[in-house]
Order: C-alpha cells, then structure tokens, then sequence
C-alpha cells in the first residue's frame, strides 16, 4: 500500500513518489477511463473567430456564439486581441511561481475558500474524500486595486503582468457578454447589468506529472458556479468536456482561449445555455498549467432566469437567489457531477 501524502502541496510530494498514494486513487466506478476518451477534432468544439464582431461579420459571429451556448456550453475563441507575447509571460509567471521554494510558496498556503489570495491543493481538503491531482493559486482580480497588494511578490514581475492580463481579459468578457446577451434576443447590456458590481476570480492550476494518471484526476468532472469561465491552457492536453454522453479531449490550439457557460448563465439564459460538465486528467510525463478567468456576479447580485426569456411556454425553472448563496453551496458540497443547479430550481420546473 502507497504511504498517505504527507506534504502540504501536491508539487512537493511528487518528486519523491513512483506511485499515486491512497488518498489520491479513486473508487473503480469513478475513474478517467482514459482509453475511451475520443480525441477532438475541429467539428467536436466550434472555434469562433472574433474578428469582425463590430464589423460586417456581427451578425453571424452573433449566431455562432448563440449556437456554440445553446449546443456545446462550450467554444474557442480566435482573434480575440489579446497580445500573444503577454499570454506567453502569464504562463511563464505560473511556471516560475509553482517552482519557488516550498517554505516560500507555503507562506500564501491556506484551506479556507473564503480567502481571497490562497495557494491550495487538490479542490477542498475540508469537504473531499479523494484528493485531485492539482496544486492552485487562486485570486481576486476585480475590482483590481482593492485585492493586488495581497497578490504574491514573486516572481517580481507578479502583480504587474497579471494585473495587466486580467484587466485585458475582463475587458474581452465585457464583450462576449454583450455578443451573449444579443444572442439570447435580450438587450445588449442585460447580462453586464445584472451582475451587481462584478467579479472576477482567476486560479493559476499546476498538474504535476502522474506516475499512474488512470487512477486519479486532475480535477473531476464538475460544471463551474459562475457565469462565464475564460481558461487560458499551456500547450499541454488535459481538459476534456462531456459530449453526447461522451468524454472528449480538447486539446489546445496556440492564441485560442477556451470559453464555457457556467451555471449563472444557465439561470439567466432559463435553460437555453447550457453549463456542461468538464474535467482535467493528468499525464506520466508533462506537468500543465491552465488559467481560468472565473468571471461572475458580485456576492450580493441577485440571479434568476431573465424576465424576457419567461413565458406561458418557458416558465422560470430556478428562482431567485444571491450569488453568495449559490457559491457555498457550490464550495461545500464537493465537486460532485450531480449540478449544484438542481438546488436552485422552483418547485414546478
Ligand atoms: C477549472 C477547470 C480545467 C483545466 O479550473 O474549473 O475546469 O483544464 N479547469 O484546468
Ligand atoms: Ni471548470
């Protein structure tokens, strides 16, 4: 029998290991079944290329992202003007950051989901029976100065460079959620309007090399609680989404980013769009590093299915509730597949 991890962080206790310990191996039944998996090809994740959204092509990019939501819950973006050299760097500065010495990255360890700066492992220590194959940072990033002076000092150029990214990335997801809002036939500002002040989370996931990747994930499948996830990958495959009742990779195009609908989306588009369960397995030989953009509501915003997409024929299937209810919950209950959605649902629906 593996001895039980007995380092804090994930990274720390691969280098001495050459199997996956206890607390990491799943039940049989809940395992990646990594040789079923089908490989993506450019029809199983539309990409779209945002060239043009103000320009003549509007009007059709408008229809694929409507369509991309409605089907896949998924979608890549290309041309979306975020500079190739500073998403080279942001990934750079995660290698760099989950290479510092232990004793030095320990220092921003914390378990509690509540905090707002934190390095952590696996999902939730607190909550989980099976650990994840993953070490994160997770941040605040909007509003950008109320949380940058707890963000880590190293490597030096932290907080300049990711501050810059982030703000470069809420500023895109500002127009995908006007292209989003047009799509579902509601005025333009609705979404960005509905979202109380905003708020904007990123986490930087480090996936360490895995000496039995068949038996662990790096994350299991789950949907995400918030309203629109930007993930930023290496050039390394793991993210797979469920398809048809299928798992299926997406493996990383060069200057794309991955888009998905979360579960507010679903709420506010009252079932039109669909947040679809994802997950992230690991590999022998590579680590990877993936960098979500968990865009969401403020905690106090109030989310419910938009007035103009009830009817006689839609009726409301959630009812109202505070971002903050919905995200404990979300934290609490553990990644589990069952969506946390189905809490959240009037009693006809
Ligand atoms: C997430 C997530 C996927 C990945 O962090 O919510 O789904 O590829 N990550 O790391
Ligand atoms: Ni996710």
């Amino acid at each position: 029998m593996a001895p039980a991890a007995t380092k804090v962080l994930l990274s720390d206790l691969v280098s001495g290991i050459d199997c996956v310990p206890d607390n990491y191996i799943r039940p049989e039944a809940d395992r990646p079944n990594l040789a079923e998996v089908e490989a993506s090809d450019a029809s199983s994740i539309p990409l779209i290329d945002l060239q043009g959204l103000f320009g003549p092509s509007h009007d059709d990019i408008i229809r694929q992202i409507g369509q991309a939501c409605q089907q896949d819950g998924f979608f890549q973006i290309k041309n979306h003007g975020i500079p190739e050299e500073m998403v080279q760097a942001i990934l750079n500065i995660a290698r760099e950051f989950f290479r510092l010495p232990e004793s030095e990255r320990l220092e921003t360890y914390s378990d509690d989901p509540t905090k707002s700066t934190r390095l952590s492992t696996s999902f939730n220590l607190k909550t989980e029976k099976v650990s994840n194959w993953r070490d994160f940072l997770r941040l605040h990033c909007y509003p950008l100065e109320e949380y940058v002076q707890e963000w880590p000092t190293n490597p030096p150029s932290f907080r300049k460079e990711v501050g810059e990214y982030c703000t470069r990335v809420r500023e895109m997801v500002l127009k995908l959620l006007e292209a989003i809002s047009e799509s579902l036939g509601l005025d333009r500002h609705y979404i960005g309007k509905n979202l109380g002040k905003h708020g904007q989370h990123m986490a930087m996931n480090y996936y360490p090399p895995c000496p039995q990747p068949e038996l662990t994930y790096g994350l299991p499948g789950h949907t995400d609680p918030n309203l629109i996830t930007i993930l930023l990958q290496d050039d390394v495959p793991g993210l797979q989404v469920l398809r048809d009742g299928k798992w299926v990779a997406v493996n990383p195009i060069p200057n794309t980013f991955i888009v998905n609908i979360g579960d507010q989306m679903q709420v506010i588009s009252n079932d039109k769009y669909k947040s679809v369960l994802h997950r992230a397995v690991v590999n022998c030989n590579t680590e990877r590093i993936s960098i979500p953009t968990f865009y969401c509501p403020s905690p106090e915003a109030l989310i419910g299915p938009a007035q103009g997409l009830v009817d006689h024929e839609h009726p409301a299937v959630y009812r109202s509730f505070t971002y903050e209810e919905y995200y404990h919950k979300f934290w609490n209950r553990g990644l589990r597949t069952e969506c946390c959605l189905d809490m959240f649902k009037t009693p006809s629906a």
